[in-house]
């Protein structure tokens, strides 16, 4: 059962000093285990991580940065982020927002403070895409902000294939300045955190993390706009453009695992 959850956008949203202290601690201590966790204790290669180094150092600060990727494990946010360098980690302002789903991750008060000082606010799932937590993000997109989507709207354990949500194609509509995105896939997260009892952490298993090349959703929302595409048409061709390019990411990202971790004979 989901606990109360309505103070958090709103706190979140004008964080009082001791919570911004809070968070930072948070999301340092997250991000220091995230990468012990990953780059230690497990094997993991990780391609072109220049990508996401440079827009996060870089890009112009009212430019919003979205990346998407696939969802394995509830491991793979913080996971991922053990694969950014350390002077991101310890810059939690420059660090994503995430959507967390209320029924799992904000089930008591003390669940509900971690994960909101970790930059995660609560997304209803099945509530559709005019809900708080996606207005919220739509707010951080506004100020230039970097947003974590899992597209796919759960783990995927099933293994088949699951139409993104709309909720990404809103976002990027609406963002005031269109976003960059940058598409990740990864592999053997779910190796790390398996999606069953018990739920332990596990050591020394081959993981692949590989960040896409960025995307400028400029042009493709302009074009949009001058077409007069209906909001629910927009969305849906902006969440089917970045299925696809998520689907190729894929398809290039199991090749690079093949062949890093070939069974030695
Ligand atoms: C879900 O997993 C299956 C099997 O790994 C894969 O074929 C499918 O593309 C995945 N779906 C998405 C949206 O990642
Ligand atoms: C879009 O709407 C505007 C104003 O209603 C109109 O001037 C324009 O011709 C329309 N464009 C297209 C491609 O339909
Ligand atoms: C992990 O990679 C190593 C090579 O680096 C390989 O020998 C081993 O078989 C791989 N493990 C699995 C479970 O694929």
């Amino acid at each position: 059962m989901a606990s109360n959850i309505d103070w958090i956008i709103p706190t979140v949203r004008k964080p009082s000093s001791w919570w911004r202290l809070a968070s930072t601690i948070t999301m340092v201590a997250v991000g220091l285990f995230s990468k012990v966790l990953i780059r230690l204790l497990n094997r993991s290669k990780v391609h072109n991580r220049h990508v996401i180094s440079n827009l996060i150092s870089n890009r112009d600060p009212s430019r919003p940065l979205v990346t998407v990727s696939n969802h394995h494990s509830c491991f793979d946010d913080p996971g991922i982020w053990g694969t950014l360098k350390l002077n991101h980690l310890l810059q939690p302002s420059k660090m994503r927002w995430a959507l967390a789903a209320h029924d799992i991750c904000f089930t008591c008060w003390q669940h509900s403070y971690f994960f909101s000082w970790g930059k995660c606010v609560p997304v209803i799932r099945g509530a559709g895409v005019y809900q708080d937590a996606v207005d919220f993000m739509i707010e951080q997109l506004a100020k230039g902000a970097w947003v974590h989507i899992f597209p796919e709207g759960k783990v995927n354990m099933t293994k088949e294939h699951i139409r993104f949500k709309w909720g990404i194609g809103r976002m990027i509509f609406e963002s005031p300045v269109p976003p960059i995105v940058v598409p990740i896939w990864h592999i053997g997260m779910d190796d790390v955190l398996p999606n069953e009892p018990p739920y332990v952490l596990r050591l020394r298993k081959n993981l692949t993390f590989n960040y896409g090349d960025p995307i400028d959703m400029t042009e493709m929302v302009k074009a949009l706009k001058a077409a007069n595409a209906s909001d629910e048409e927009a969305r849906k061709q902006i969440t089917d453009f970045l299925q696809e390019k998520l689907m190729q990411l894929k398809t290039e990202t199991e090749a690079l695992h093949a062949k890093y971790y070939k069974k030695k004979c």
